[in-house]
């Protein structure tokens, strides 16, 4: 079983201020006086009254749900996940730096695929952690993080974590259930393994039997940024044993997801039908993305996400693709991480499917084809 920093193991911290919903929970009745959390709750909000509305004025007053439960309760009833095996916070980064601050302390050594998303590495050394990065498995038609180089790094230098992004950014590149669990398996007993699923409900299998699974030694991460569109709010939810999610509450911001935004989660989720048909779409402009740029002779990478990677022959000319059509007011996306300086990333959006939008990318493809 892979272990925790010492100061985390005993009775301590205690959360000073588990907040009043949890309080009413805690004693089972509903506490109707606020009387002591030095909360605003006379300001009137005419200003933001008049400018979102009262039904937005309302939900602001007050510290948050510091359980998140009525998100929790959507997402357990939806996805068969024990509601004891949910934790909620502030989007996936959050739920990235909650999980280091709950596994591992400054000089431990972390591993993750160079040039992956780059927050896990960002944040793990802002930490004090030592970043060991293997290599991609580049091949035609293939980029993906190299499973056994991270279950050999993690051996060879005594890792504490591994951070895996499945599916994978900016790759997009999808590894099956069972290659994660040979992962696991793979891995020294001692180490955690990250699994960063913020693409998961674009996989064509999004709701299987294994995306439910609580693995032991494994902390799972998604988010409602991306199929749910609520990046803005930041909210995300993490999937783990429950001693586990008890030690990330001990270091969890408690306020992190605000009122509001737990009030739209709970909207967007109680809208199924909404989330499922953003994720028809967004999956049928990707595959047109996808095939507008293979025409035209590109490299574009298989992706199981809500964008397409494409690998340019040389770093120089994706910088200078990325560079030119940022003057022109478009923002794509390219690693900055020196492994994958040849790869760009482009959201499948609407207006990425504008004629002409890309002209840029498009021209350079042709004339390097
Ligand atoms: C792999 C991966 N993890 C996490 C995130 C961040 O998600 P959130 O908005 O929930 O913090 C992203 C966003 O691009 C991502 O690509």
């Amino acid at each position: 079983m892979p272990s925790y920093p010492h100061h985390l193991t005993g009775d301590g911290p205690l959360n000073p201020f588990p907040g009043i919903k949890v309080l009413e929970r805690r004693i089972g009745r509903e506490i109707p006086h606020r009387l002591g959390s030095n909360e605003g709750l006379d300001m009137p909000h005419r200003a933001l009254r008049e400018h979102f509305g009262d039904a937005v004025a309302e939900h602001v007053y007050c510290y948050g749900d510091a359980e998140a439960l009525g998100v929790r309760q959507r997402l357990s009833a939806q996805q068969g996940i024990p509601l004891d095996h949910l934790l909620v916070d502030a989007g996936a980064d959050s739920l990235i730096a909650l999980a280091l601050r709950t596994t591992c302390t400054p000089g431990d050594t972390v591993v993750s695929t160079a040039g992956t998303y780059p927050t896990f590495g960002y944040f793990a050394q802002g930490q004090g952690c030592r970043l060991v990065e293997p290599g991609y498995i580049e091949a035609p038609g293939l980029l993906a993080p190299d499973l056994e180089a991270l279950a050999a790094a993690a051996h060879q230098e005594s890792a504490q974590l591994v951070y895996l992004a499945n599916p994978d950014n900016p790759s997009g590149h999808l590894h099956s259930d069972s290659a994660i669990l040979k992962l696991r398996d793979a891995l020294p007993d001692t180490c955690w393994l990250l699994l960063d699923e913020a693409y998961g409900d674009f996989r064509d299998d999004a709701n299987n039997d294994f995306a439910a699974k609580t693995l032991p030694g494994v902390i799972r991460l998604r988010t409602l940024s991306k199929a749910h569109g609520l990046a803005g709010l930041r909210i995300g939810y993490a999937i783990a044993d429950p001693d586990v999610l008890a030690l990330m509450m001990k270091v969890r911001i408690h306020y992190a997801v605000s009122t509001f935004t737990q009030a739209a989660a709970e909207v967007v989720l109680d809208h199924p039908a909404e989330i499922h048909q953003h994720i028809a779409e967004v999956k049928a402009r990707r595959e047109q993305l996808a095939a507008h740029f293979q025409a035209l002779g590109a490299d574009v990478l298989p992706s199981a996400t809500n964008f397409i990677g494409i690998r340019l022959p040389t770093a120089e000319l994706a910088e200078q693709v990325n560079r030119e059509l940022l003057e022109a007011g478009r923002l794509i996306a390219r690693p900055a991480h020196p492994a994958l300086g040849h790869v760009l990333r482009i959201t499948a959006v609407a207006d990425a499917l504008e004629p002409g939008q890309l002209a840029i990318l498009e021209q350079a493809i042709k004339e390097n084809a």
